[in-house]
């Protein structure tokens, strides 16, 4: 079977790093048509880049990074190093990229590559605030019906926000992109924390990394050391979320993961809730379904999967 041609969206972000590595280690599942740098985590100047050192440091010279929208479509940008520290990629030192940027714009890239193959073989992968998707959404409307599936991390339901009481990061920074995402008619299937918040890299699974032996293995236990502060202050948990990972295991092993097809909308209006996903899980309403929203996952195999693959790098 021919590897999936996909398209990542990424404002890394450790976990975005996380989530690009095991992608590029996944040749005969995946085949990465190129990585669309978005301004979230951090700015764009630093996402992009921080994209280009990922891509070295997976050993693919060839990989095509381009750099997208630096803030949202219609809000100040909301950043996040608090989480990820001044760079995004806090905790490991990596060399400056010697990877060209590519010249196109990432809209660009995402709206020609999706005319270019044949319609419904192009799977996007947003792992940041979906403002590089919504403005090539806006710019070229056709290419809503050429998408295979969108596979994001983003929102929450049960396991309410974590940059607002209500609102999941992704989503919150960019509410009106992601409002016309989740309206475009594309398929879609939602990492949200209600999952991500299960995938912790617990001091056993760290170790696992570490023990890899690699170069690799190395930075990615180091980066989750250093980004489990956060989470390990606010929520108490035994280690760091990997979201963003969330969305690769799943196009490898969609059978580690289970949700429901359900019609989730966003909020854009109020100040309070702004960027919560209302997720109607208990199909309250008859608003039509439009995303599968993830609820669970196997743990233990996701980190398999990852510390596997990782290890081939
Ligand atoms: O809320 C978690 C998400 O926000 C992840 O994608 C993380 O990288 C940040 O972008
Ligand atoms: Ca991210």
């Amino acid at each position: 079977m021919s590897p999936r041609k996909i398209i990542i969206d990424t404002d890394p972000g450790q976990d975005d790093a996380v989530a690009i590595l095991t992608a590029l280690a996944s040749p005969e599942e995946l085949e990465v048509l190129g990585i669309t740098a978005v301004a979230g985590n951090v700015p764009l100047a630093l996402t992009q880049k921080n994209a280009r050192m990922v891509c070295e440091l997976a050993g693919r010279p060839r990989a095509r990074v381009f750099a997208g929208c630096d803030a949202p479509l219609a809000r100040p940008l909301v950043t996040a190093e608090h989480v990820h520290g001044k760079t995004g990629l806090d905790g490991a030192e990596l060399p400056d990229p010697a990877l060209p940027l590519q010249d196109a714009h990432a809209v660009d890239f995402l709206i020609d590559t999706l005319r270019a193959e044949p319609g419904g073989t192009v799977t996007l992968c947003p792992l940041g605030p979906l403002t590089n998707i919504a403005c090539a959404l806006q710019k070229a409307p056709d290419i809503a019906g050429r998408i295979a599936e969108i596979v994001l991390m983003g929102g929450a339901y049960f396991e309410v926000g974590n940059i607002t009481p209500a609102a999941e990061f992704n989503i919150y920074v960019d509410p009106e992109a992601a409002a016309a995402v989740f309206a475009c008619g594309a398929p879609i299937t939602v990492m949200p924390l209600d999952v991500t918040h299960k995938a912790l890299v617990t001091p056993e699974r760290n170790r696992a990394f570490r023990d890899l032996g690699t170069r690799v293995g190395e930075t990615v236990a180091a980066w989750t050391d250093f980004f489990e502060r956060f989470d390990k202050e606010k929520y108490g948990s035994d280690g760091a979320p990997l979201h963003d990972p969330c969305v690769i295991a799943y196009l490898l092993k969609p059978e580690l993961f289970s949700g429901r097809h359900v019609n989730v909308e966003i909020e854009t209006a109020s100040d309070l809730t702004r960027g919560m996903t209302v997720a109607d899980w208990w199909r309250v309403t008859d608003r039509a379904p439009n995303a599968t929203f993830m609820g669970d996952l196997d743990a233990d195999g996701f980190f398999a999967l990852l510390t596997k693959r990782i290890g081939r790098l």
